[in-house]
């Protein structure tokens, strides 16, 4: 069955980047059904242009606000160097949340002026490496916490013999509130494991006080969560870290000289609305959220405003740096993978027809994790109509391994629409799956990890991590 129907332009389909041409998918210039023949699969394919637009639409709405915002790329998103690379080319800065990422983020060429650090559990030795290094921030989760960073400083300076400046801290804030993302990905709820909740924030600042000559407090910081739909969390998370800076700035005569409102600028990954039809209105208002950043900012800061209105504080509410800690709004829809359908079967009891890929949530583990939705087409027919319906699973040994929710807790949609008679050797595209994807990726089944290409601005493709080989599954095992 490969009669192209004409349809109109699939809902998908991003001019200049996501597009079809002769009945196939093309990814920024690129076949991608061609790319699998080359690189094999299932592979991950990145636009460098479309990491470019994205940063670009950021830095737009930081214009549109009028402020000078500090985007600091949230590297956990996926921090593949050449990734990171294209991040720090466009000038942007970077936060890490472990000792790896703050050394990749190095070796890629941040400066450390360019790097804040945030973590639960930071290790002595990543606190060593941040004071070390002395980056623009360490972000502080607990009061416990403050003395960590103390005692790295001391160290530093007595192990360096040098007269290292006090370590750069924020603290971070969880001042309750929620928003309308999954639990898993909300951050900033008491029940969360992270920061410090309002009631300490001021014992916290006089304790980051006693010992200026270690430490300076530079900053204040939340993140609400990711994907958040709305604006109003975001507003009030500002109001709130606002409400915290003046009362300190009253009580202690400190001036903070940033606020950090972390990230969770959603990305709209139903596209095709009406593919996910089965799935609850909330849970498609979430997945298909279309927020611009420009919305968020200014909602922010008329909040705070009015806030500092009232207080008769505008003047210290214009000096304030703003920092944000984007991750799925620059990489999320800037990668595609590509999967092989590897096998097929008909079920006569249930009449589906099942299509075995060759991507399993060891290369996607939101899929698992969180029944995150992918949007599924066929790159080799993506001309044609999707209205076939299958069911979809992964190649891996485990019942959850599956494109549905098969705890029946309809986050996912049961069947996937594809086109008429899809067989064995079709490729498929999971779409918008360039965050929390290559970089949670593991061997589980012995299946080597997969390469990775980037698409350039000048059409070529470039192999940006290349395919693991068996031997790579043995690299740290001692036999
Ligand atoms: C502290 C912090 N900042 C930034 C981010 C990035 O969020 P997102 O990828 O939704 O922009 C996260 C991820 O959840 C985070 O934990």
């Amino acid at each position: 069955m490969s009669s192209l129907v004409a349809i109109s332009t699939p809902a998908w389909t991003i001019p200049g980047y996501l597009e079809v041409c002769d009945g196939r998918l093309r990814i920024s210039g690129a076949d991608a059904v061609e790319l699998v023949h080359v690189h094999g699969s299932p592979l991950f394919v990145f636009s460098e242009a479309r990491i470019r637009a994205n940063i670009a639409r950021l830095q737009a709405a930081a214009k549109q606000v009028d402020r000078p915002i500090k985007f600091c790329y949230a590297s956990k998103a996926n921090s593949n160097m050449s990734v990171l690379k294209v991040v720090r080319d466009t000038g942007i800065d970077i936060e890490v949340n472990s000792g790896g990422e703050l050394y990749k983020a190095l070796r890629v060429g941040f400066r450390p002026d360019q790097i804040i650090f945030n973590g639960t559990s930071k290790t002595d030795e990543e606190l060593d490496e941040a004071v070390r290094a002395g980056i623009y921030s360490i972000n502080v989760d607990s009061i416990y916490e403050i003395e960590l960073v103390e005692n790295a400083v001391r160290r530093a300076r007595s192990e360096l013999n040098s007269g290292l400046p006090p370590a750069r801290i924020a603290l971070r804030l969880v001042p309750e509130i929620g928003t309308r993302s999954h639990l898993g990905l909300q951050t900033a709820l008491l029940t969360s494991k992270f920061g410090i909740s309002s009631s300490e924030v001021l014992d916290a600042f006089r304790r980051c006080l006693q010992h200026p000559e270690l430490i300076h407090v530079c900053g204040i910081h939340i993140h609400v969560g990711s994907q958040t739909p709305d604006v109003e969390p975001f507003a009030e998370a500002f109001k709130s870290m606002w409400n915290h800076l003046s009362a300190i700035h009253r009580e202690t005569g400190l001036t903070l000289e940033h606020i950090n409102l972390g990230g969770g600028i959603p990305v709209n990954y139903l596209r095709d609305r009406s593919q996910a039809d089965e799935l609850p209105e909330h849970e498609r208002d979430m997945l298909g959220a279309d927020l611009e950043p420009a919305a968020v900012l200014t909602e922010a800061l008329r909040v705070a405003r009015e806030s500092a209105r009232d207080a008769g504080a505008q003047q210290m509410l214009e000096g304030v740096t703003i920092l944000l800690e984007p991750g799925r709004s620059v990489i999320a829809d800037a990668g595609v993978v590509l999967t092989t359908v590897r096998n097929i079967k008909h079920r006569p009891e249930t009449n589906d027809v099942w299509l075995l890929t060759d991507a399993g949530y060891n290369i996607l583990l939101s899929m698992n994790n969180y029944k995150w939705y992918y949007h599924l087409i066929s790159a080799s027919r993506a001309a044609e109509p999707s209205n076939t319906e299958y069911k979809v699973a992964g190649p891996l040994c485990d019942s959850g391994d599956v494109y549905f929710d098969i705890e029946r807790h309809g986050r996912l949609p049961d069947y996937r629409r594809l086109p008429l008679e899809v067989k064995p050797g079709e490729v498929l595209a999971l779409l918008n799956s360039g965050a929390y994807s290559l970089a949670q990726m593991f061997h589980y089944n012995g299946r080597p990890l997969p390469a990775a290409v980037m698409i350039r601005e000048d059409g070529q493709a470039e192999i940006i991590r290349r395919r693991d080989t068996y031997e790579d599954l043995l690299v740290n095992d001692v036999w």
